[in-house]
């Protein structure tokens, strides 16, 4: 590589799940900190970082042609760092199959950054994939400008092994953040202009600190913050999922009526191959157990058809039990052999085209169940955080405690928590108007 001027402008694009979000907000924090300018809207920028995931085959191969893309008609390129899973799990192959590429760094070493940019400035490439004991939370800068709606990251890493699942390779094992640098970064946030706190974390319930404290210690303490209107958290898995925190439910008004847990499939054989460390009854009696305690509470989960040996009686298991459930929202997939994983090699892989199937119908049904949630909140009251512009005039854009889209037009502004009644429901939005 030659060595090139140091960049002025910068731009991150983050891919997957809301923890890469996150992480792109703190390494484009990192970037202003070093006198480095997010670049103009349509202009391209000198350093580009493209924070990848890997949880699925599409997602990883989207990189190869997002870097593609950054090529120039003169054969040069701008400075491009790859960050996030990708670059975790694939790190030497980027670098021989992306020679414009300079800097891959992993999800765990990105305030290392701005050492690797002047090493790049010199001509040097670099990879950075390193777990170091040292944190990149003491490493980053705090946090100065956010939207109503804030993500704070409390826990990263995964020890279930979910038999298909690439995570406790790439975010390696389960470490939670300590309880006062929480609060703390918490009240930045706040101070910063958030209204909303998401907690995140590929094992969010997982959280424990030092103390044995448990997640619903951490969400009564951010709940003690005047400004602070509402906190959400995710994802969460099944065998973490305590009474204690289900009971927060209920005795933490700020803490909305909202669950995702994942189940993955309706069926106790497949559940087995897939490791999960419940069935689908146990899955079941938690939501009946939370439902006990929040009668309102809005489920959410994350489900793959097609997983290797999946019958179609079992396909039909969770079909069953999605329509039990009554889902308010859901993300489904098509199961994705990754390498490295016990799944990707068992028998009875599951042909593109019955997958193809199976997941239209599994998301039809889940259409229906959300298209009945919303339905049923009709002529319902609340309250909702005005998150953005709509695409019309006077229309403003925002979410109800149960997470749903809402739209309404008339006087408002960003950041403002405003009383409305639900008028209209689609299966992804619904209509409302200002009380
Ligand atoms: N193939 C398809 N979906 C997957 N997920 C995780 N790994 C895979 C895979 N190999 C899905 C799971 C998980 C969500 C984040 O992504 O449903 O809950
Ligand atoms: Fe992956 Fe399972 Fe861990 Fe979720 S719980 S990150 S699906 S291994």
């Amino acid at each position: 590589m030659r060595p090139t001027p140091p960049p002025r402008t910068y731009r991150v694009k983050s891919f997957g799940c809301q923890m890469n979000v996150y992480d792109g907000e703190r390494m484009a924090e990192l970037l202003a900190e070093q006198g480095i300018q997010p670049a103009p809207e349509g202009e391209e920028a000198d350093l580009v970082v493209l924070n990848t995931c890997h949880i699925r085959e599409k997602a990883a191969e989207k990189v190869y042609s997002d870097i593609g893309r950054l090529r120039r008609a003169d054969g040069t390129a701008p400075l491009i760092a790859v960050a996030g899973c990708v670059a975790q799990a694939e790190g030497e192959e980027i670098m021989a199959r992306a020679p414009s590429v300079s800097m891959v760094v992993g999800p765990q070493a990105y305030h290392r950054l701005p050492a690797m940019i002047s090493e790049a400035v010199a001509g040097l490439r670099s990879v950075d994939t390193d777990m170091p004991t040292e944190t990149k939370f003491d490493a980053l800068p705090a946090r100065r400008k956010v939207g109503p709606s804030a993500f704070l990251t409390v826990q990263e890493g995964c020890d279930k092994f979910c038999t298909y699942c690439v995570v406790p390779y790439t975010r390696g094992a389960e470490v939670s953040r300590g309880f006062n640098e929480l609060v703390d970064e918490a009240k930045k946030l706040v101070e910063a202009g958030a209204k909303e706190i998401t907690l995140l974390g590929q094992n969010v319930n997982a959280w424990r600190d030092d103390m044995g404290r448990g997640l619903e210690k951490l969400i009564e303490a951010l709940a003690a913050i005047p400004e602070l209107a509402r906190i959400r958290y995710t994802t969460s898995h099944p065998a973490d999922m305590t009474q204690a925190l289900l009971n927060a439910h209920r005795d933490v008004p700020k803490l909305m009526p909202f669950l995702h847990l994942p189940v993955q499939s309706g069926n106790d054989r497949v559940l087995k191959a897939m490791n999960r460390s419940h069935t689908a009854a146990s899955y079941l009696a938690i939501l009946e157990r939370v439902r006990a305690v929040r009668p309102d509470i809005a489920l959410s989960g994350d489900f793959i058809v097609g997983f290797p040996g999946e019958t179609d009686a079992e396909f039909e298991d969770t079909l069953r039990l999605v329509e039990q459930v009554g889902y308010a929202q859901c993300f489904s997939f098509k199961y994705s052999a990754r390498p490295g994983t016990p799944a990707a090699t068992m028998d009875g892989q599951v042909a593109p085209a019955l997958m193809d199937e199976r997941l239209q119908r599994l998301q039809a049904a889940l259409n229906r169940t959300q298209l009945a949630f919303n339905q049923a909140s009709v002529g319902k009251r609340c309250l909702v955080l005005v998150e953005r512009k709509g695409k019309y005039d006077g229309q403003w854009l925002g979410k109800s405690p149960w997470l749903q889209s809402v739209h309404f037009t008339g006087d408002a502004a960003i950041g403002d928590l405003v009383e409305v009644e639900l008028l209209e429901a689609g299966a992804n939005s619904l209509s409302a108007r200002l009380v």
